[in-house]
């Protein structure tokens, strides 16, 4: 009988991931001043709870032990971001105690046999750039190019994987014109503008950390998805997945990939808001377009679920639990613009997302042959995961979480990406999110996504069966049926 065991190539590397926000808490330890988030967090209603980052996971005191666990629980390499705010608190001079703390996880990463991948920036843009127009300005892809350097400058001895931005899509549109993620304005022209200072920024740090070191493995991470129409053979419902492919994906992987952003939303922009679309026009300056498109060598792809679309509204409205999807609401175009979520009835996540693995084999293709392949860039899987209410129970003295929908989500993911690379597809490693239950942004501490459940009264870490299930995988390095 033919084995149903399904290796993974043997450089595959199997990681998890978190960033600085989310987990570390300390906020105003050793020099690190306010972000963006911290103020946000102050905002009567913002967050679910009213909850904050000032604790989190603790990490920043817990990172040793929390490195342990990574080794313990067999994790290859461990994506975590930098935060601005405390290696250049309010955006001024390097903060030497917050630099170190960076410093001391790469060496006990380094010591556990763990490779450290580095994002730059998860969200956190120092309040005090804010207080100067935020991503609304092009200076801040300037400070944002000397913070890259001043990392470099510190860890580039150690760590050799550098992603600059962790899905710009939500620090520009989801923050700037749905008003949900910091800094909570609700701007069509802000997001416009924030999105492609945050690509510049990106861009000018490649090219500036490729000078200093060619051996550097260099990329950005994008939040990715695969739009389908509800009738594909529909025109407008085919327009509007259009629509969606467009907003989602192709208004960061053209400019990063061809040196141009779409024409087709650009249109769509200025006939809705021509005054948003003028000061974008105004933004892009000769030559923007030739950094942003600097050679990338590895692009990561954030997958969480699709999107079912049409021109019409539903029957029965799509299911979203008690407020819209993101995705609903942060379109960088008036609201009723023609284009309807739709329910595909699949089992759903306690964020209302669909569990759609097939999805994320589909986007993968979609992505290396028209995208990664033709620029030389490989791909990983930055991010993918799921939130449940998971219910812990106490045995042998200790605790379990039994989160058998998390070990099925893994597990069919997983199978997803294997299905992609036995499709030709260059994916060169897959992080789950999270490592740990954490701060969910605007959810608080509401949604769990880790396979290691953090109990945020003791700070104590349990290996869910999830987190098992994983290390299982990575040792035998083969997912089978
Ligand atoms: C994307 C983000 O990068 C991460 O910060 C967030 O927690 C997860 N998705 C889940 O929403």
């Amino acid at each position: 009988m033919p084995s149903l065991a399904r290796p993974f190539p043997e450089s595959f590397l199997f990681g998890a991931a978190t960033a600085a926000f989310q987990v570390e808490g300390a906020a105003h330890e050793d020099g690190r001043r306010d972000s963006i988030w911290d103020a946000f967090c102050r905002v009567p209603g913002a967050v679910i709870n009213g909850d904050d980052g000032e604790v989190a996971c603790d990490q920043y005191h817990l990172y040793r032990d929390d490195v342990a666990l990574m080794k313990r629980m067999g994790l290859q390499t461990y994506r975590f971001s930098t935060s601005w705010s405390r290696v250049r608190p309010d955006g001024g001079p390097v903060n030497p105690a917050g630099v170190d703390y960076y410093s001391r996880l790469v060496d006990e990463l380094l010591g556990a046999g763990i490779l450290p991948w580095l994002t730059l920036y998860h969200w956190d843009l120092p309040q005090a750039l804010q207080d100067g127009g935020g991503w609304t300005v092009r200076d801040t892809a300037e400070r944002f190019t000397e913070y890259a350097l001043d990392m470099h400058e510190a860890l580039g001895d150690r760590v050799k994987v550098w992603t600059t931005l962790n899905e710009p899509w939500c620090s520009s549109f989801l923050s700037y014109t749905a008003g949900i993620h910091a800094p909570g304005h609700t701007s069509v022209a802000e997001g416009m503008l924030a999105s492609h200072h945050l690509l510049l920024g990106h861009g000018q740090a490649v090219r500036e950390l490729r000078a200093r070191d060619s051996s550097l493995e260099l990329g950005i991470t994008l939040n990715l998805t695969v739009a389908d129409a509800v009738d594909p053979t529909n025109e407008a419902d085919a327009a509007a997945a259009a629509k969606i492919d467009g907003r989602f994906n192709r208004w960061f992987l053209d400019p990063v990939f061809r040196g141009s952003y779409p024409a087709d939303v650009l249109a769509d922009i200025r006939a809705a808001d021509p005054a948003a679309a003028d000061a974008f026009d105004a933004a892009v300056q000769p030559g923007d377009l030739d950094v942003i498109s600097t050679r990338l060598d590895a692009l990561g792809v954030n997958y969480y679920h699709g999107e079912l679309v049409g021109a019409q509204p539903p029957a029965q409205p799509a299911r979203s639990g008690d407020a819209p999807t993101d995705r609903e609401v942060a379109s960088p175009f008036p609201a009723a613009d023609g284009v309807y979520w739709h329910d595909r009835g699949l089992p759903q996540t306690s964020m209302f997302w669909d569990v759609q693995p097939e999805g994320l084999t589909r986007l993968l293709n979609r992505v290396w042959d028209e995208y990664a392949q033709p620029a030389g860039t490989v791909l990983y899987v930055t991010e993918n995961g799921a939130a449940y209410d998971d219910v812990p129970t106490t045995e042998d003295g200790g605790v379990r979480v039994h989160d058998a929908e998390r070990v099925d989500f893994v597990r069919a993911h997983l199978g997803a990406v294997l299905d992609a690379i036995e499709d030709g597809v260059d994916v060169r490693g897959y992080f789950y999110w999270s490592l740990l239950d954490n701060f969910e942004w605007a959810w608080g501490y509401e949604k769990r996504f880790g396979i290691v459940r953090v109990d945020y009264d003791t700070q104590e870490r349990a290996v869910k069966d999830s987190g098992r299930e994983y290390g299982r995988i990575i040792a035998a390095r083969t997912l089978d049926a």
